[in-house]
């Protein structure tokens, strides 16, 4: 397969400034501090450019899937994004992304209505491109960073990692099925090489250290100690539940 030998940061700006002006006509309408929400089905045929038609993501485009995820956990998100909470490490390149796109949500009633739209989507879809097309993992892009890809010394092991889950589960529920009441977000549906990337970028202080991201920062702490190897297990074992 073609690879384009890009930086992510060349190629990533340009793609969403063409992904703004795809935007649909509506958003244009919407002021910021207006109340009015843009109807969310038009402005998720943007989102769905990265995450996927049904929201099942694309590993190749480093977008999870949003399938499954609970309302108020994406509407923390979409804030977070846009009011450069998350996604401002200079090594956070796939947030970098998510960061610009989040701007076309311009006013709060459109953060909740896209949220509640997305919280309604079955988990599970088929991946397939916008075009219908079989997806494959292979990136169009190569992004020079240590988070690109991860690996660990051996392959996950689930018993162990059912150990590590313990303190999780008090948190993330024993089954990984989230707890609003702890702003802790379910965690079954979500892809492992997205889990293994956000928890080293929680351990590693590239999500959940900003100013003002409360919440980011109970998860930072909890990652400190992990190890590449207690990744791969919680994510064995968390692939169980
Ligand atoms: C250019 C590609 C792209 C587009 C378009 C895009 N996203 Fe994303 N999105 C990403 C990437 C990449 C991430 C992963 C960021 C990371 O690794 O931390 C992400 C992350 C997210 C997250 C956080 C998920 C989590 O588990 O914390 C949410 C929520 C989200 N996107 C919603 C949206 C919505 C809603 C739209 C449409 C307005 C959208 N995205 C458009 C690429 C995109
Ligand atoms: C003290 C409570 C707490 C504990 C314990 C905890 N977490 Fe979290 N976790 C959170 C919160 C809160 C968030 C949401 C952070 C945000 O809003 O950005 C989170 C977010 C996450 C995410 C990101 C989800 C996404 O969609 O991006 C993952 C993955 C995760 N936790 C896994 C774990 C694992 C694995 C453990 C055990 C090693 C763990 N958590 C322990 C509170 C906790």
């Amino acid at each position: 397969m073609m690879r384009l030998f890009l930086p992510i940061r060349v190629l990533t700006l340009p793609a969403a400034w063409l992904l703004l002006g795809a935007a649909p006509a509506a958003a244009q309408m919407y002021a910021p501090g207006s109340g009015d929400a843009v109807p969310p089905e038009q402005l998720y045929e943007v989102c769905a450019f990265c995450h996927g038609p049904g929201g099942q993501g694309s590993e190749r485009l480093d977008a999870p899937a949003l399938a499954g995820m609970e309302a108020w956990y994406v509407e923390r998100q979409l804030h977070n994004f846009r009011d450069r909470v998350r996604g401002m490490h200079p090594e956070d390149l796939t947030g970098l992304q998510m960061s610009i796109v989040s701007g076309m949500a311009r006013n709060d009633a459109t953060i909740r209505a896209l949220s509640e739209y997305i919280a309604d989507m079955e988990p599970g879809a088929a991946l397939e491109t916008l075009n219908g097309e079989p997806v494959t993992t292979g990136r169009p892009y190569i992004w020079h960073s240590e988070y690109a890809d991860f690996s660990s010394p051996e392959p996950g092991n689930a018993e162990r990692g059912a150990q590590a889950y313990i303190t999780c589960g008090v948190c993330h529920g024993p089954n990984g099925e989230g707890n609003e009441a702890l702003a802790s977000p379910r965690l079954t549906d979500l892809q492992d090489w997205y889990q293994a990337r956000q928890l080293q970028y929680f351990r590693d202080g590239i999500r959940g250290r900003s100013a003002g991201d409360i919440f980011g920062a109970q998860m930072s702490a909890m990652s400190q100690t992990l190890t590449d190897q207690t990744i791969a297990d919680l994510i064995a074992y968390i692939d169980t539940l």
